[in-house]
């Protein structure tokens, strides 16, 4: 219980936030790294795919060794067949790693939205594109491909009419509503890029966005629910673009129907709309013109813009979207992620659609009105693939499984996961009692750079291991490096970080504005790699283990944070002088944040002020990054070269201040002593 106290010293439980508290046993989840021989005995069983392909695996070795082998006849094939193309391309792949100037398909003209959409009407018209299902059970909205066409040239001419042109940034802060997907799916028309920031994120966060992109339009709802509650989005818009002089229009989508404030730069869509004819050319582009940017967090400074183009990333998504669920005609494929994220733009919008695809929508959680609500949606729309992530389902795990046998699940074949490393013990849960031991998991590795999946089984193909990612896709070259030396570990039953050895189509072409940063972040790291940020083990079969980002990036509920962020976001607060911000584990969210905070002279520590800095972090980046622990101490350990010693801060967070390793770089070892003395005085 000794860091049960610690707490205390730091932010009180009775302090009316929903903090873990810290208990010195482990909780049963392990985001850090498993050590090998954990996850030898975590899984010790290899589980043949389901309903296998005859010959499955010879098929994908073969395959991606021709990915690898002959890339431009692979991806040329696979990029004439599955797009459609207003022109064909000249070179299949070009550039490197050197000085990150990848292109694929150039030469090649497309638009993503025909790709999605047009292309299938002769054939699907009148199939469902979009199911949506609404944040109370079993409100429904169904549209069809010829109705997606419409609505999509409809928004892509109010658009026009705004002011919008090829290759202006748009802004989406938009919940789950239909809406979303068409706006998107508008922009790729007008070759606009979108940026979707999602709606989680506070007004200032979002005012960042906006002005980094240098957004004019601003697409948001009147409001929206989740989860029973209501989001203020336009009270939040109207906010962030308060000091984005930029922004020339707000669009606002009806979506509750309730009033708000309308002002000079807000247009009303639902008025404007009726009015659009429902069909608008395509804006052709080149393959290697912007599709969109999505911020995301990195370790240090400010979030960036990850840029992804158009041909190689649609072409990506839509293969890995075919292969990781094995997607069939009349398949209802559920991905119940958040259109803000990556996982939302890649596997509900872009990855369904290309392939033609019925794509599940859905608004609200996986608690509401119970926790049934997943399969209660499975059950009634008859889902075949159901994508989703390690923390929802460790959340179900804890409700217990009774509720699932209300539901019939038959109708499902294979189960994903994605955004943080499924322990095994929720991967079996999954499998036992959602999959019944007949549907394929895929637990699914890659980041919003990647564009899609990187590492991963392919459904009714792959043999799996409840906790890894199992292999690479095709042409992707995975590549376990020593983190220090930067040599290749070669052989099984390694150690080390994850990086690839050669770009793929869907690879994020920039950082928006700061390529140098891209390569800083990605490929300058180790010389002829991509840098993932991820530890990874490859075991004696071969199969890759995600261990977790060995950079300062934290998983909180699969959302990606930057502990600089957090740690900007504390300093702004006049009584903070300093912050250092680490990970420790949490049951449900895999990781939650712990904040290590000293205090300007002339401010004590009292748990007003700490449920203020709580609130500073969720003002400004969102109530997702609310710390769970924050501590003030009168220091922070650092070496003598002032360098925060964060693998310190990180063994007292996880409760393990018996174990602090080498403390003889200290500058000032009373500091750390104080925090463990602390502790121990509360025993
Ligand atoms: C982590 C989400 C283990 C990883 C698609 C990565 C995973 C970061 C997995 C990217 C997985 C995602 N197993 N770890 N299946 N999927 N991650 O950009 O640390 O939000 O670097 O993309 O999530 O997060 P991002």
């Amino acid at each position: 219980m000794r860091f049960a106290r610690l707490l205390v010293i730091g932010l009180p439980l009775s302090a009316g936030f929903s903090v873990r508290p810290l208990v010195s046993k482990r909780p049963p989840y392990h985001p850090a790294p498993l050590s090998m021989s954990e996850q030898q005995q975590d899984a010790p069983k290899t589980y043949p795919p389901p309903n296998a392909v005859p010959d499955g695996m010879k098929t994908y070795e073969a395959m991606h060794k021709q990915s690898l082998e002959e890339p431009d006849t692979f991806w040329g094939d696979a990029a004439r067949s599955t797009l459609k193309w207003f022109r064909d391309f000249d070179r299949v792949s070009q550039g490197g790693f050197d000085t990150g100037d990848v292109a694929w398909f150039t030469g090649g003209q497309l638009n993503a939205c025909y790709n999605c959409i047009d292309q299938h009407l002769p054939q699907r018209a009148k199939q469902v594109a979009i199911l949506h299902e609404g944040d109370e059970p079993g409100v429904v909205t169904k549209i069809t491909y010829e109705d997606l066409l419409g609505q999509v040239c409809r928004m892509a001419n109010a658009m026009k009419e705004l002011g919008v042109k090829k290759g202006d940034f748009v802004t989406l802060y938009m919940p789950m509503v239909p809406e979303a997907a068409v706006a998107m799916l508008a922009c790729a028309r007008l070759g606009a890029p979108h940026s979707v920031v999602f709606a989680g994120f506070s007004a200032e966060a979002l005012r960042d966005r906006i002005v980094d992109a240098n957004s004019k339009w601003v697409f948001t709802t009147d409001e929206g629910r989740r989860g029973g509650k209501t989001l203020h989005l336009k009270s939040i818009v109207d906010k962030a673009v308060e000091d984005a002089d930029c922004v020339e229009k707000v669009l606002v989508i009806t979506a509750t129907g309730a009033k708000v404030p309308m002002g000079k730069r807000d247009v009303q869509m639902s008025e404007m709309l009726p009015r659009m004819r429902p069909y608008c050319p395509c804006e052709t582009m080149d393959s290697e013109d912007l599709l969109f940017i999505l911020y995301t967090s990195g370790s240090t400074g400010r979030p960036k813009g990850v840029a992804h183009t158009t041909a190689g990333y649609l072409l990506y998504t839509g293969m890995t979207t075919k292969h990781a669920f094995g997607l069939e005609e009349g398949d209802v494929f559920a991905c119940v992620a958040d259109v803000g994220w990556i996982t939302g733009h890649s596997y509900i919008v872009y990855g369904p659609l290309v392939n033609g695809a019925t794509s599940l929508m859905f608004e609200s959680t996986p608690m509401y009105p119970n926790h049934g609500r997943y399969w209660d949606v499975v059950q009634r729309h008859k889902v075949t693939q159901f994508y989703t992530a390690p923390t929802a389902i460790r959340a179900l795990m804890s409700c217990g499984p009774e509720i699932i046998s209300d539901y019939d699940l038959s109708s499902l074949r294979v189960l994903g996961s994605v955004g943080e490393p499924i322990n095994p013990e929720a991967w079996r849960w999954y499998n036992e009692h959602v999959g019944k031991g007949k549907c394929h998991i895929v637990d699914t590795f890659w980041q919003t750079e990647t564009g899609g999946h990187v590492m991963l089984p392919l459904a009714n193909v792959t043999p799996t291991k409840p906790g890894s990612c199992s292999f690479p896709f095709f042409g992707i070259e995975p590549a376990v490096l020593n983190a220090q030396t930067g040599e290749e570990v070669t052989g099984n039953d390694v150690e080390g970080v994850l990086a690839f050895k050669r770009p793929w189509p869907s690879l994020a072409r920039t950082v928006y504005g700061d390529h140098k940063r891209y390569m800083d972040v990605y490929l300058n790291p180790y010389k002829g790699y991509y840098f993932t940020g991820d530890g990874c083990h490859r075991d004696s079969d071969g199969f890759y283990w995600i261990t977790g980002r060995v950079d300062d990036v934290l998983n909180v509920s699969g959302h990606r944070i930057g502990t600089a962020e957090v740690e900007s976001a504390l300093v702004l607060h006049p009584a903070v002088s300093e912050a250092a911000v680490v990970g420790f584990p949490d049951p449900i969210k895999g990781q939650a944040i712990c904040c290590y905070v000293t205090f300007v002279s002339g401010y004590t520590e009292s748990p007003e002020l700490l449920k203020e800095l709580v609130k500073q972090v969720a003002t400004h980046i969102g109530p997702f990054a609310r710390p769970g622990m924050i501590v003030g101490t009168p220091g922070l350990p650092k070496t003598r070269s002032g360098k925060i010693m964060r693998r310190i801060l990180r063994k007292i967070a996880e409760g393990e201040a018996d174990k602090l390793g080498d403390t003889s770089t200290l500058a000032d070892p009373s500091i750390v002593e104080g925090l463990v003395e602390k502790a121990n005085a509360l025993l």
